[in-house]
């Protein structure tokens, strides 16, 4: 699903096609919570100073969006993420003073809880007796951790974190996002790392139960999911600093397609990178360079998202020194 996305080379998304795909989406549960919150955030953090980057707050989408194949959906057609990239992602920049708003796929990678082992529950605890539970020693620093600085950045209020599961959901509450951060203009930054369905199947052609298998081989159309880069940079949050990613498995075409992806979306970034060596590098495509960035080997645990950010961060600054000159 994820491979197929020629999208790019297409003619620029009508606006016709993404109000169509809004109109005729589910709605979404707790809308108005979700608002809610998001206008609490964002009025709380233009109003910090204190040690932190006044009113810098990035956008990380993470995960990988669904598409139900039936409206009481038992079948669905994934996209592959781990949410490794967000979720570390979303740590370098709480640390470099932004304030995050973690849009992510439920069940997917928590910022803060990277080290721990693939199933925490069983292999970190263990029950001491009737009343008790142990932490394993191993892992108690790891633990902590999670639990202390994931909860910490969530009560000062500068993690926000909205889950999705559908294509449906994720650009519904992305809209949301824009509007909220709109008002910050060039403070904000879009860092789109969550892989998005390109196919979908429309709200009112789905059936309503579990498709039967009794009918024989399954024949079904997928609509295309408008991209909505371009509606993001031109019309929702027109003045923020954007940054996409351009996943490929074949190391000859990512490049040419980030360019394309950078000219045709007007991305301030694009970040390259080939599903194999994600973890190992990726290239950062700007109108002007192609920077390498590559995880420290020689330090045990170290990630790409460190320099990632770090220059992410240096790039930003320097366009809103632009913007506001
Ligand atoms: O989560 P991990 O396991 O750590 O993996 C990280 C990653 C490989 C998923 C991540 O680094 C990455 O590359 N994410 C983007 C993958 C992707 O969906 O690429 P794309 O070519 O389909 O889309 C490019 C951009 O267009 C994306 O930033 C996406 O947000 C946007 N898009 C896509 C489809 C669509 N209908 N509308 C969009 O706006």
């Amino acid at each position: 699903m994820e491979a197929v996305d020629d999208a790019d080379q297409l003619p620029e998304t009508p606006k016709n096609e993404v109000m169509s795909f809004f109109e005729s989406a589910p709605p979404l549960k707790d809308a108005a919570e979700t608002e809610k919150s998001l206008k609490e955030f964002v009025d709380r953090n233009t109003s910090l100073s204190v040690n932190r980057k006044a009113n810098r707050v990035v956008c990380v989408t993470s995960g990988g969006t669904t598409v139900p194949l039936e409206k009481r959906y038992v079948r669905y057609i994934d996209n592959f993420a781990s949410g490794h990239r967000g979720a570390a992602s979303t740590e370098y920049f709480l640390k470099a003073g932004y304030s995050v708003i973690f849009l992510y796929r439920r069940g997917t990678c928590q910022p803060f809880c990277s080290l721990l082992p693939d199933d925490p529950l069983l292999e970190c605890f263990s029950v001491a007796d009737d009343s008790n539970i142990e932490v394993d020693p191993l892992h108690a620093e790891t633990v902590k951790r999670a639990i202390t600085e994931n909860r910490a950045a969530v009560a000062d209020g500068t993690l926000l974190k909205l889950p999705f599961t559908t294509i449906f959901e994720y650009l519904q509450i992305l809209q949301l996002i824009s509007a909220s951060l709109r008002s910050l203009g060039p403070s904000a930054i879009f860092y789109l790392a969550a892989a998005v369905s390109d196919f979908y199947v429309p709200w009112e052609s789905m059936t309503l139960h579990k498709i039967q298998s009794a009918s024989g081989p399954l024949d079904m159309r997928l609509a295309q999911v408008p991209k909505m880069l371009s509606m993001l940079r031109n019309e929702w949050a027109p003045m923020a600093f954007y940054i996409s990613f351009k996943l490929e498995t074949d190391q000859d075409i990512l490049l040419a397609k980030a360019d394309m992806a950078l000219k045709k979306y007007k991305m301030h970034m694009v970040i390259a990178n080939e599903l194999s060596t994600r973890k190992e590098e990726v290239i950062v495509v700007t109108e002007h360079e192609k920077v390498t960035v590559r995880r420290d080997s020689t330090q045990a645990g170290a990630e790409v998202e460190c320099p990632l950010v770090e220059l992410v961060v240096d790039r930003h600054s320097a366009y809103i020194k632009k913007v506001d000159a």
